[in-house]
């Protein structure tokens, strides 16, 4: 361990069970010094076993819808009664499809099922950034991150419309990161991770080959959830302090492979 966090005081959404992104990094977090509200919306409460990831990490839990402003501007005042000041992180790990959720096509859409996921997946992000910023709860050089897919860049049929939510995630962390640097001297960035095995991840259908395909096309491999902590981990660091506004692949090369040799001997009669 590096005391990568020490002093550090963090917001932490979307830690749902062991295997969920935001619950590694807070553990990660936590090895590194760093202390933290965790915040799940209220019905994930009930359905997640947040409160022994908070015992194990002296953390206290804010309930929060990520929709609703009263929600957020609660969450963020409370947090910085409990943390004592300033917030330096902030993680963004949510994501919600109800079209994935309900079976439906891409091609064949519920428009308010769209719309609430794109609330859920994307506008939120823009929520947490504007209450943070409208009270001025971060600290001067704090950082920001949401996590994304490539599904945002590139087709993949069944990602349906979790690919477009990604796509406006990314132009927030971008357009509100100008606004943020500018003014704050707050890094916004997402990080564009690997398939990984997650409630919300197993979502999507066909995932077991889509985890399967994406490892054999990645010339390090996908890279796994706690993985991903510690990549987050470097983003709340000091240490990377002048990137702000990027979308950044942690995938292991795939983001960058044309085909892989392994992919190609399928092919090869
Ligand atoms: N698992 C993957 O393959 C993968 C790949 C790339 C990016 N991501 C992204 O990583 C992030 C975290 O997902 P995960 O894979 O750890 O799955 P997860 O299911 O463990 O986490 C998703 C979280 O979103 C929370 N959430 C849903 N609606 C909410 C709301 N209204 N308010 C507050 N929180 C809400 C859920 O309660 C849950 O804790 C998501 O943005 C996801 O899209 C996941």
């Amino acid at each position: 361990m590096y005391n990568l966090l020490k002093g550090k005081k963090g917001i932490i959404f979307g830690a749902l069970d062991e295997n969920s992104i935001a619950w590694k990094t807070a553990e990660r977090v936590h090895e590194e010094g760093g202390t933290f509200v965790l915040t799940n919306a209220p019905i994930a409460m009930r359905m997640g076993q947040i409160k022994e990831l908070a015992e194990k990490t002296g953390s206290e839990i804010i309930p929060a819808d990520a929709t609703n402003l009263d929600d957020l501007q609660t969450l963020v005042e409370k947090s910085m009664e409990i943390l004592g000041g300033k917030i330096d992180f902030v993680l963004h790990s949510i994501g919600m499809s109800v079209n994935v959720r309900k079976g439906r096509h891409y091609t064949d859409q519920n428009y308010d099922f769209t719309t609430k996921g794109w609330d859920v997946s994307a506008v939120s992000f823009h929520k947490v950034l504007q209450t943070l910023y409208k009270n001025d709860a971060m600290s001067e050089w704090g950082s920001i991150v949401a996590l994304s897919y490539m599904a945002a860049q590139r087709s993949f049929p069944d990602y349906n419309d979790m690919a477009d939510n990604k796509a406006y995630l990314e132009s927030i962390a971008r357009s509100f990161g100008y606004f943020y640097g500018k003014e704050k001297k707050v890094r916004v960035n997402t990080i564009s991770q690997s398939p990984t095995p997650t409630t919300a991840g197993q979502g999507v259908k066909g995932f077991d080959g889509f985890i399967a395909y994406a490892d054999m096309m990645s010339p390090l491999g996908n890279a796994t959830a706690s993985e991903c902590a510690d990549y987050t981990l470097t983003l709340f660091s000091d240490l990377t302090k002048k990137v702000t506004m990027q979308n950044l692949y942690h995938d292991g090369g795939f983001s960058n492979t044309g085909v892989s040799n392994e992919v190609m001997e399928k092919f090869i009669k």
